[in-house]
This record gives structure tokens, sequence and C-alpha cells, in this order.
């Protein structure tokens, strides 16, 4: 329990899992032009990820190399340098220093090269998806991810467009840990039905909830999991490829995916999962007002970024297929905010028990009573879920969503990071 509110825990957390993971950071769509950039975190610390002049993105420590004054004051602009507003060090969008007030004076005759910005140790992208790592000896992002790759190219590759987002990010603070996020969005759809009744009596989402439990929870990889919701044969009726509209479903095709990842896409009507850590993404048909407007498919991505162990500031992005019609993509953004936004529907209902869960991991009595956490449901001879063996796609798989596996994979891989001397990968494995 006390993983929800230790302190000590969290710096260990810090340094093991944050400076160790691949991150995500930001979307291309967000910096398109040379000079472009955002200031983002890995952990609690700053970085600013910019394309520089020859259009190659760069993700830099927010750090003077003088005095480790914080360079970049703005959470996103576009500048050909960073200069430090304490003696004024300059650096171009690469992170080399190029000049300092007076520098013959003050500097002349040191070398140039040896004082850039410090820069995260690898930084890759997928479907536009920015990602660095802060450690070298990190595998690549493709061996990172593993399994979960084909299901972020089953959402983010669905036509040969591609996705982009919808303006810059939401963002607000929760009283709650960063990991009760990540644990919700690999796939606790059991919730839904208690917590999130009132969006059914809403009209916001429109598959009943026994329904909705029906489909397939997937341990992806190593700390990456997932969630479909899927009826149980293609001919019941419901909403298809997450409820996006027929028009633009027509646009889906295997340019960029298989057969198999289009037909999961086809039968799907809810995704969501985590990319260990903090990374989340969800895609299903949604609306903010049941009585006016019919759902429709919204795919919204989001970091949980640990502010202590206490706090959480959410990041949530709208993302809209590129070649949505203007119509289309406002709708999308309406029935986003109208639901998983600070103010939405969903969203409100989420925060307020994680909050509760960081209150009673930083309890006296929780640590005292030796105060343990329940995730069983799924495993043998506890509820229907059962192993499925013909899945078309990588992964252990359970049908149906009544399954905490899916957490389990978070948390195991959770702990290998965790106990991992430095400079060592842990050789883990996804477990039923
Ligand atoms: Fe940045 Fe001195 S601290 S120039
Ligand atoms: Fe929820």
């Amino acid at each position: 329990m006390a993983l929800f509110g230790n302190e000590e825990i969290h710096r260990r957390e810090l340094r093991n899992i944050f400076g160790r993971c691949w991150v995500f950071l930001a979307h291309e769509s967000e910096i398109p032009a040379n000079g472009d950039y955002v200031v983002r975190k890995i952990g609690e610390d700053k970085f600013v990820v910019v394309r520089d002049e020859q259009g190659a993105i760069n993700v830099l420590f927010d750090a003077c190399r003088h005095r480790g004054v914080q360079v970049c004051r703005a959470d996103s602009g576009n500048t050909s340098h960073f200069r430090c507003p304490y003696h004024g060090w300059t650096y171009n969008t690469k992170g080399d220093l190029v000049g300092a007030p007076l520098w013959k004076n003050a500097f002349g005759g040191m070398p140039k090269e040896d004082n850039g910005l410090s820069k995260a140790a690898k930084v890759e992208t997928k479907h536009g998806l920015i990602f660095a790592t802060l450690d070298p000896s990190a595998p690549p992002l493709e061996e990172y991810l593993g399994g979960m790759g084909w299901y972020l190219d089953l959402v983010f590759g669905l036509n040969e467009h591609g996705v982009e987002v919808l303006g810059p990010p939401q963002r607000f603070v929760i009283d709650a840990n960063w990991k009760s996020g990540a644990d919700n969005f690999s796939g606790d759809d059991y919730h839904l039905g208690t917590l999130h009744r009132s969006v059914w009596e809403i009209g916001a989402f429109p598959v009943p909830f026994r329904e909705n439990m029906m489909g397939y929870h997937i341990h992806a990889a190593p700390g990456h999991s997932l969630s479909f919701s899927m009826a149980p044969t293609e001919d019941e009726p419901g909403p298809k490829f997450f409820g996006y509209p027929e028009h633009l479903v027509e646009t889906f095709n295997t340019s960029r995916i298989s057969e198999h990842q289009l037909d999961v896409a086809r039968r799907s009507r809810v995704f969501v999962g985590n990319v260990f850590p903090n990374f989340s993404i969800l895609a299903l048909p949604m609306t903010e007002d049941g009585a006016h407007h019919a759902p429709t498919g919204v795919l919204t991505i989001r970091t949980w970024q640990p502010h202590g162990p206490g706090q959480v500031e959410v990041w949530n992005w709208f993302c809209a297929y590129k070649n949505m019609t203007p119509d289309q993509k406002d709708r999308a953004y309406k029935a986003g905010l109208g639901t998983f936004s600070m103010g939405g529907s969903f969203e409100m209902d989420d925060t307020e028990p994680w909050i509760t869960v960081g209150r009673t991991g930083r309890s006296v009595a929780a640590e005292l009573l030796d105060f343990k956490l329940n995730y069983q449901m799924g495993q043998p001879g506890i509820g229907i879920a059962k192993r499925v063996e013909d899945w078309v796609g990588p992964g252990v798989v359970y049908w149906s969503r009544y399954e905490e596996g899916v957490q389990r994979n978070l948390f195991r891989f959770y702990s290998d990071m965790m106990r991992a001397p430095a400079g060592v990968w842990p050789k883990s494995s996804i477990e039923p």
C-alpha cells in the first residue's frame, strides 16, 4: 500500500523508473516547424523538446551549464536560441553553447563544446509520438514497447494520414499518486458500472455496462497492458472502430497495418491502455451531451506526471486523424472535453477515489495493520476470465475483461525496474 504514498519509494521511482524507462514527452504535431519547442517533464525534471534548424528533435535538460538555472521560461514557442536569464549563456536549438556576454573577457580560451545543455540519452518517435530515456543502457524504443507496438500501430496507424493533436494539452493537478492513473488505464473496466454509472444516465457512452465488460485483456509486454471492449460476435449491433463516423472509417485501410490489426480495430468499441510507466491511451465513442449529440470516436492520450508521492499532474491531449473534417475534429474535441477532461463527466468521477487511495497509502494504520491490496480478479478459479490461445496479436490474452492481470503485469515490471541494478536492464517477462 505504501507504493501509493511513501516518500522514499517515490525518490527511488524517480531514479529507477523515470530515470531509466522510455517516457512519452510530446507529439510531433506540437512542434511542426524548425525552432518550435515545448517544455515537458521526465519524472519531475524539465526538458525542452525542440526541433532544431535541421528539423531534428532534441530533448535538452532545462538547466544552464553555468549554475544550473532554468534556461527556458515559456511552456512553448519558437526560437533560434535559449538565453539563460542569470548571466546570459546562450545555447542553440541543438543545445550547443554558442556564446555569452563579454565572452573574451569572461571565458576566452575555454572550449564551448564541453558546455552545451545536457541531453536525454536517447530520443525516438513512433507515429509522431516522441519518447526519450535518460538511460544509455535502455533498449531501443521498439524493443522496449515489445508487443505493445502492435497495438499502438493499430490505433495510430489506422490510415495513411496519421494523427495530430488538437491544440495544447489540458493540465490539472490531483492529490493522488501517479500510479493510480497508470493502474486504471491498464484496464480497470470493472469500475465503470459503479463509479461511472451516471454517464449512462446522461447518454455519454453507448455500450451497456455488462456488454462493455465483454472483450480482451492483453498483457502486451512487460509493464505495458491494454484492454479492448468488443462484442462476442461480429454481427452484433453497436459501435465499430471506436465509434468513428462512417466516412472516416472508409479511409481506414491496411496501408500501414495488417489485415489482423484492421480487423481487431473494426470490432473494437473501446481501446484503453498504458505504456509503462505513465503514458495512457484511450479511444472510444463518447458525447458530452447524449440528448443533443450522438457519441462519436474520441482519441485521448495522457501522461500521469508525478509531483511527489501525493500529487499527480494530468497532461491530457485530444487527438484526431489528420484527414478528419474540421467539423469532425470539433465534435471529437467537445465530446472529449465533456467526458475525459478536468470538468468532464468521467474524469471527475475517477479522480475522487484516487485521492483516497493516496490517503490510505500515506496512512499509519495501513503500515501498522500490514494492509494489503487485492489484485486477484481473473486468477485461476476466480471469476470467469479465461486465457485465449488463438488471438491474432502479441501478448498474453484473456477474455473477458473481468481480469486484473493487466495491472499485475504493470506492477511486476515496476518491481523489476525498482530492484534492477543501475546499468543492467531487467530480464522481465509477461506472465499469465
Ligand atoms: Fe546561466 Fe550563469 S547560470 S549563465
Ligand atoms: Fe474511469
